[in-house]
Order: C-alpha cells, then sequence, then structure tokens
C-alpha cells in the first residue's frame, strides 16, 4: 500500500538573501503517512515543523528530497491538502457562515450545495445561531473554529495543521481538540497536527513524530493504541496507558532540548 504521504529524505536550507547566512532547518527527514491517519509532530522549538508543513502545503520547495501526496509530488498549493496556520486568520470582512464557504465558492461549487455544507459544519463546530457573525464579534476560541471549519468545508483529503489551538485558554482548547477528534472519527481524514504540546500531541494522535532539534530528522514514532471512540478528556486522562504514553514523549522531546545546539 502506498502512504498518503510520503516524505522522503526531505532537506532545507534557508539563506537570508541579505547576509547570506545559512540555517539548516531540516536534514534527511523521511515520514510516511497512512491515509486516514492522524499525526501528531512535536519537537524543540526551530526543530523544522512549520517548514515542514509549508514544504507539504507547497508554498516553499524543498532543497533537497521530495514530498509526495498518493504518489505524486507536491509542487504548489493544491485542492487535496488543506491548511490551518494560527497565522492564516479568517476573513475579518465575511461572517462565519461566508468564511466557511470560502473555499467552496472558490472551487465553483452551487450555491445550494455551498449552504448544505455550511450548515453541516456550522453544527459540527457547534456555531448554529453566529453564522451572520463576524469574526470580531467571536471569542477567540470560536474563531480558531470557524478557520478549522472553513478547511474541513473545502474538503481537502488532507489537513496540515500548525498549533491551531495555540492561543486560545486550557478549557477551550480542550473543547476544540475533542471536536476535532469527533471530526476525525467521522470524516476519516488525514491529519498532520504539529504541537507544542505533548498531551495534545498524545491525545490526538494516532502516532506521534517526535522531531530531533535543528536540523529536524524523525527521532522516534510513538504509536498510540487508544480507540478514537475512548479519546474524550475525561477518559483518556484517566486511563493510565495515557499517561505513559505522555511521559514517554516528553522524555524524547526533553533529550533535544537539554542535548543543546538547538534554538530552545
Ligand atoms: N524564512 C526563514 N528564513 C531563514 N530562516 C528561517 C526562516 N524560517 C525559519 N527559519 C529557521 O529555520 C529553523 C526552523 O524554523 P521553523 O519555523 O520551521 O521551526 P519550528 O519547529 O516550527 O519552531 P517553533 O516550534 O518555534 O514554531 C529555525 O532555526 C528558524 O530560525
Ligand atoms: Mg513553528
Amino acid at each position: 500500500m502506498t502512504a498518503k504521504i510520503a516524505v522522503q529524505g526531505l532537506g532545507h536550507e534557508y539563506v537570508n538573501p541579505f547576509t547570506r547566512e545559512r540555517v539548516l532547518a531540516l536534514d534527511g527527514l523521511t515520514l510516511d503517512v497512512a491515509d486516514g491517519e492522524f499525526l501528531t509532530v512535536v519537537g524543540p522549538s526551530g526543530c523544522g515543523k512549520t517548514t515542514l508543513l509549508n514544504i507539504l502545503a507547497g508554498l516553499i520547495p524543498p532543497t533537497r528530497g521530495a514530498v509526495l501526496v498518493d504518489g505524486r509530488p507536491v509542487t504548489g498549493p493544491g485542492r487535496d491538502r488543506g491548511v490551518v496556520f494560527q497565522e492564516f486568520a479568517i476573513l475579518p470582512w465575511r461572517t462565519v457562515e461566508r468564511n466557511i464557504a470560502h473555499g467552496l465558492e472558490i472551487q465553483g461549487v452551487p450555491k445550494v450545495e455551498r449552504a448544505a455544507a455550511v450548515r453541516r459544519f456550522v453544527e459540527l463546530i457547534g456555531l448554529a445561531g453566529f453564522e451572520k457573525k463576524y469574526p470580531h464579534e467571536l471569542s477567540g476560541g470560536m474563531r480558531q473554529r470557524v478557520a478549522v471549519a472553513r478547511t474541513l468545508a473545502a474538503n481537502p483529503e488532507v489537513m496540515l495543521m500548525d498549533e491551531p489551538f495555540a492561543s486560545v485558554d486550557a478549557q477551550t482548547r480542550i473543547t476544540l481538540q475533542e471536536e476535532l477528534n469527533a471530526i476525525a472519527q467521522a470524516t476519516r481524514k488525514t491529519i498532520l497536527f504539529v504541537t507544542h504540546n505533548v498531551e495534545e500531541a498524545v491525545f490526538l494522535g494516532d502516532r506521534c513524530c517526535v522531531l530531533a532539534r535543528r536540523p529536524g530528522r524523525v527521532k522516534a514514532l510513538v504509536p498510540v493504541d487508544i480507540p478514537r471512540a475512548r479519546r474524550t478528556w475525561k477518559l483518556f486522562t484517566s486511563d493510565p496507558a495515557f499517561g505513559a504514553m505522555k511521559d514517554r514523549v516528553l522524555r524524547l522531546v526533553r533529550e533535544e532540548v537539554e542535548g543543546g545546539g538547538g534554538d530552545g
């Protein structure tokens, strides 16, 4: 079986156009993500996580190696891949429903179908009643949910998420994690989710990929063998297997941070 996403010997070097200074962000990163898998990615700050996601999204070309989606090399952005990046805010001049419909409009999906998709995703993210609101009328967590719904509504096969919940409070974060978990279960999308938060990585991932400090490579892949249906925060955190896995991932990350030479 071919992987949904295949990352092969990926390397990336940034060159400052003014100073010519070089930073090797990724080096020899190889990784397969199966169809329908939820892979979380953790690693020390500056190890190249955002770089990896940007390359997968087709936003920057790698300097070495390749990434394939369904066996085809990624050469630029595509509708098969949706991104939820922290800095990609939703459009402030569009209401919740028109933000969610945005990707579908670009794809030329007819109005009736668009409306049906919007209804479905508004329900899914728990924002019924807020369809006509503008982003400035929403809380940070709600905005984040709209961003997730907008990407989901466009129906990409692959979702690339870079710390999408980093800026919301702890309580909202748990709600969003549980919602994303339900969405993952319902839609069976292939998801690559970058986070700093080890608990979040273990809670959400089918596997958790730990990257080594810069230049980023795969240090370990930790499988999380807990059924998705059992992944409510209450059930999950009371499962001793969760604590053990969290400790294991945390130790792997700490080794990289404490090893020195990294950025953080
Ligand atoms: N546009 C750029 N030009 C030059 N260097 C860059 C650029 N973007 C990132 N880097 C460098 O590449 C390395 C990896 O950056 P990246 O943003 O991918 O890390 P990260 O793992 O996402 O970090 P964090 O966890 O802090 O978000 C860092 O050393 C960073 O300084
Ligand atoms: Mg980053």
